[in-house]
This record gives structure tokens, sequence and C-alpha cells, in this order.
């Protein structure tokens, strides 16, 4: 069967992580986590600046320091920031939203966009992000749009957050959801929304695995007919 791209799109917290390992896995191919990017990129700037006010002349000149890569693990890949793995370091509510800030800057955007377009060359991937069916790869083969309600998604990140030994305050993680969200959706540049053609999953209601079938079904759908 002649591989595809699958792109998988969606709010912070409504588990397009969880679906895109699962489908890489199940299809054999290459996962690839864009939000850990971002966090990457963020990370760096982050130990540049702390955490004030955002310099973007100065984030414009860190871009060619930052080397981002993954590697294969036990239980599927984590990310690379210079050689060194950062994958739990970028996983702080903190870094999140650093993240969602400089992903504001069109300049960063087009930075990793064209390691995403790169890594899309062979095809035989599924890339999660928000912008990746408008965006990164507007001709995908598979567009997914994954969501969720902001107490749902809270309530999931808050446990995550508790399951890594952090304090989280439930109220504070929803207020983190909903303005992540607004600022994803109402950013200038590639602000999160659903191509026209993606697939919409609501969570809410949904086990994992119920979710799965459903959009293994859908992949396999796809593929028979490219
Ligand atoms: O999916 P995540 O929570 O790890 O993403 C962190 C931030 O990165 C998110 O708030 C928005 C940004 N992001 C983006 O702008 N475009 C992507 N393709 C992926 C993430």
């Amino acid at each position: 069967m002649k591989p595809i791209i699958v792109a998988i799109d969606g709010y912070s917290s409504c588990g397009k992580s969880t679906v895109a390992k699962a489908l890489a896995k199940y299809a054999g191919y290459t996962y690839v986590d864009t939000g850990a990017m971002y966090r990457a990129t963020a990370l760096y700037v982050y130990r540049q600046l702390g955490d004030g006010a955002l310099d973007k002349e100065a984030i414009l000149s860190m871009l060619e320091n930052i080397h981002i890569g993954f590697v294969k693990t036990a239980e599927g890949q984590h990310v690379t920031l210079n050689g060194e793995d950062v994958e739990s370091l970028i996983r702080t509510l903190e870094i999140g939203n650093m993240a969602s800030q400089i992903s504001t800057i069109k300049e960063v955007r087009a930075f990793l966009v064209a390691q995403q377009q790169a890594m899309g060359q062979n095809k035989g991937i599924v890339m999660d992000g928000r912008d990746i069916g408008t965006v990164v790869f507007p001709q995908a083969e598979l567009k997914l749009f994954l969501t969720a309600a902001p107490e749902v998604r809270a309530e999931r990140r808050f446990l995550e957050l508790q399951a890594k030994g952090e304090t989280p305050v439930l109220e504070d993680v929803l207020a983190d959801v909903n303005d992540r969200d607004y600022r994803d959706t109402h950013r200038a540049e590639s602000p999160l929304r659903q191509a026209e053609d993606a697939v919409v999953v609501d969570n809410s209601n949904m086990t994992r695995e119920k979710q799965m079938e459903y959009i293994i079904e859908v992949f396999k759908g796809r593929c028979a007919t490219v």
C-alpha cells in the first residue's frame, strides 16, 4: 500500500499525541510531535532570556543555534535540543505557555515548518500540531481534527501533571487551557483552524479504545483510495 501523510490538528490536551503515536505504530509510520519542536525552541529561548517579556529580535538571532531532533526510545521518541534529551524538561506549564507565545512569531514558524515539511518528503508520516493540515501539509491524504470540551481537557492535563509529581490547581489548569486555546486560534500567523477536508473527532465522551478503532477505520479507508 502506498504510504500517505496523516495530519492531526487540534486544541491543546485533547490527546493528539496519544492518537498520533498509536496510529504511527499501527501503520509502521514515523511520528512527529511538532508541539515538542515549539516547546524545545521555547526552552532554548527560556534558558537565554528567562521568562520576561519576549524580545523578538533576540529570539530571531538565536534560531541558527537551535538544532532540534528526535531520538527513538522504548516508549516512542524523545525530542532533543542541540543533542540534549529535553523531553521531560519541555512538558511543564511554563514551557507550554512560552511555546504558545513564541509560536506567534512568523519567522519562528517558518523555521520549524521548513523542517517539518522536509520530514514528510517520503510520506509514511503521522504529524500532529495546530497547522499541519492547513499549512505544513495542505496536500495530506488524511487530516484529522481532534477536539474535546475545555473542562475535559483541563481535567486530563491536571491528572497528567499530578502524575509527574507537580501540584497543579484545577482552576489554574482550566484557565491555562482557555488562554492557550484563545492564543492558538486568534494569532495572526497560522492560527489553529479546522481544514475544510478534515475528519473531526470530538473525544469528550469517547474512550481511547473507541477513538482508536474509529481512526484506524478511517485511515484504512483512506489508504485504500490512494
Ligand atoms: O501541542 P503542544 O501543547 O505541545 O504545543 C505547544 C504550543 O506550541 C502550543 O500552544 C501551540 C504551539 N504549536 C503551534 O503553534 N503549532 C504546532 N504545529 C504545534 C504547536
